[in-house]
């Protein structure tokens, strides 16, 4: 269910208000046509951790917008288990998104969003103990939001996220606005909970070493018009340290460049 092929995908979005609506012709939108993803081929096999790395603008949440089913490819296929994407689907597929937590409702109240369907009521509060356990936020249940600090807040995020049990979870730099050791302990805690969960999981971040140390593949898009640049299998044992590692620490400064940055910091 969590394998998905992308065939020929382009995106072009139409910029039809650049010129007042009482002037515009239907041919005119060739002007102000942008090309965002120009036939882009990627499968992602089930159950792996796939980070997307690209620069700011080439169309990586676009990229995952439509594998969500958000938005309508301007050519090509997206299958998803074997079905072609038509919408968006609650139950395979899961965006991750900060600030997802609805404020008039508890943490508990929140990771139970996704178990709304089940009728079994003791089994559905065990369910959401789990969760809740998994992200360490024992007794914080009945906490609002507001009450949360930013970290736990991602933290009830991702309980919420895994608690639906998507065959898909889409991130979309799903660590950004976190201080440094709250994004590392997150990023270990999502390593973790892919390791023992096993779901495919789509990952576009900035940070080069997310890709490192959570991706078992690594993908970098260009810049847009965007195509893809590299695919990598990363084979590195975990857990990963790019400053003993040497082929890690080469592939690093390799990203780096890939970038535009033309040393790694
Ligand atoms: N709804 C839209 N209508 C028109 N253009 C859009 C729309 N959404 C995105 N774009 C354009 O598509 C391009 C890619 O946007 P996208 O948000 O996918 O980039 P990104 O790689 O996620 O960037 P970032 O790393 O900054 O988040 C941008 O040039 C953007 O202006
Ligand atoms: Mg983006």
């Amino acid at each position: 269910m969590g394998h998905i092929k992308i065939e020929n995908l382009t995106k072009i979005y139409l910029n039809r208000r650049s010129r007042p609506r009482s002037q515009f012709e239907p041919d005119d939108c060739t002007d102000d046509n942008v090309l965002v993803l120009n036939d882009i081929n990627l499968e992602f096999e089930e159950g792996e951790m796939v980070c997307i790395l690209g620069p700011s603008g080439c169309g990586k949440s676009t990229l995952l917008r439509i594998i969500a089913g958000f938005e309508k490819s301007t050519y090509g296929k997206v299958r998803v288990g074997g079905k072609k994407i038509s919408g968006p689907s609650a139950q395979s597929i899961f965006v991750f998104q900060h600030s997802g937590l609805l404020p008039w409702m508890t943490v508990a109240q929140n990771v139970g969003l996704g178990l709304r369907f089940m009728k079994d009521e003791p089994e559905k509060e065990n369910k959401i103990s789990e969760y809740i356990e998994m992200v360490e936020l024992e007794g914080f249940e009945s906490y609002y939001p507001y009450q949360l600090s930013g970290g736990m807040k991602r933290r009830a995020e991702l309980a919420r996220a895994l608690a639906v049990n998507p065959d898909l979870l889409i991130m979309d730099e799903p660590f950004s606005g976190l201080d440094f050791l709250t994004h590392m302990k997150m990023r270990e805690e999502v390593v973790n909970m892919h390791e023992f969960l096993n779901k495919t999981t789509l990952v576009v971040t900035h940070d080069i070493d997310d890709a490192l140390i959570m991706g078992d593949r690594v993908v970098v898009m260009s810049g847009r018009p965007s195509t893809i640049k590299l695919i990598k299998k990363m084979e590195f044992s975990r857990p990963r340290d790019f400053e003993r590692d040497s082929d890690l620490s080469r592939l690093r400064s390799e990203l780096f460049l890939m970038l535009g940055v033309p040393y790694a910091v």
